[in-house]
């Protein structure tokens, strides 16, 4: 018998249901009697005991279905050893609801925040085995986290739209991808929509250049020019702050977004129209592309094997095209970002993309 905690924590992402299915399929497959408690809405139902039995027919139907049908919520890990306003000890209550449920193991959905929690559970005695989520792909210890192709496919369509009413406009426009404080998503997206200048975090860009970008198509005949701009863009100035320093002037920053005041900036140095687009949260939603599918379900049955041989402390990642295990304490703590001299970044330079650097 194998009494299995499930939950997903941290902001949603496409395939997590496919990715719990993946687990569960695999242990329904084999010969061991299991029993599955799925927390609900994170940390926070294992915190507070907030949990409902499932069985192999909750997860039947679920593969093509975003979202998480556990719920989620972010529990941040810098608060974790702070009581709650009740007062109660989180990381005990973790603990107590862990041992008072028998539980084998903990199968643990998340990105960065998640991993970091996950690990301290590690420590504290707790068998635990991760999946990596996250549209953003930062997770250090895989190549690739679910959901990201999804979102790549959500952004890069809105890009596509763009693109067509770019066409008939000569109008500056930008699309602001989600990524964090990582460029993954931008920089796919952006070479998949045929974005002329791509901005994100690991490339601090410098708004002169930008505009020596635009003034080149237009020199060349191009009536438009699309952006495809990180939601953690930083300017050449900005990343010479401290962190300390950094914050504090996000705090009084005029515009809702780094996409905005680049556009003011552009608007104002070129007279040019300049439109703003963000697709936000859409990123994220609806079914997985069948890449995410076939990536989580592989990610859920390699748990599920691992749990089978009792083999915990791992997140199961993507490592040079295999399903690797990777040890927790690896994974914890560190992000995973763009590399500026990547091929990748290369070769969209190559083609003429600009980076604004
Ligand atoms: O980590 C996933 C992500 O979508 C990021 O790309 C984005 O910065 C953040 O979550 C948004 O968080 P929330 O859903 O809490 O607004």
């Amino acid at each position: 018998m194998k009494r299995i905690g499930m939950l997903t924590s941290g902001g949603d992402c496409q395939a997590l249901n496919a990715a719990m299915r993946g687990v569960v399929k695999c242990l329904s497959n084999s010969d061991e009697q299991i029993e599955i408690y799925g927390f609900n809405n994170g940390y926070r139902g294992l915190i507070y005991g907030d949990f409902r039995m499932l069985t192999g027919q909750d997860f039947s139907g679920i593969l093509t279905k975003g979202g998480t049908i556990l719920g989620s919520s972010r529990t941040p890990f810098k608060l974790i050893r702070e009581p709650d306003e009740n007062g109660i000890d989180k990381v005990e209550a973790m603990k107590q609801n862990y041992y008072k449920l028998k539980l084998d193991c903990l199968v643990i959905l998340g990105g960065n925040g998640t991993h970091k929690t996950a690990n301290l559970l590690r420590t504290e005695g707790l068998n635990v085995i991760t999946l990596p989520k996250t549209i953003d792909n930062d997770l250090w210890g895989t190549d690739m986290t679910f959901g990201f192709q999804s979102a790549v496919n959500i952004a890069t369509d809105c890009i596509d739209c763009i693109h067509t009413t770019a066409s008939s406009h000569g109008r500056i426009f930008i699309v602001e991808v989600m990524g964090h404080k990582a460029g993954w998503l931008t920089l796919n997206a952006g070479i998949a929509g045929g974005a002329d200048i791509i901005l994100i975090p690991e490339i601090p860009y410098d708004i002169d250049k930008i505009i020596e970008a635009i003034d080149a198509r237009d020199k060349r005949g191009s009536k438009f020019t699309i952006m495809a701009v990180a939601e953690g863009a930083i300017s050449k100035e900005d990343a010479k702050l401290s962190k300390k320093e950094y914050k504090e002037k996000l705090k009084n920053r005029q515009y809702p977004s780094v996409s905005y005041e680049v556009a003011a900036e552009i608007e104002t140095k070129t007279g040019k129209e300049v439109r703003v687009t963000v697709p936000g949260h859409t990123q994220r939603g609806g079914s997985p592309c069948p890449y995410d599918r076939v990536f989580a379900t592989r990610l859920g049955a390699e748990a599920g094997k691992l749990i089978l041989s009792g083999e915990y402390g791992f997140m199961v990642g993507y490592k040079n095209r295999e399903i690797v295990k990777v040890p927790l304490e690896d994974v914890a703590g560190k992000l995973k970002s763009v590399d500026p001299d990547a091929t990748i970044v290369q070769e969209a330079k190559m083609i003429g993309i600009s980076f604004g650097d």
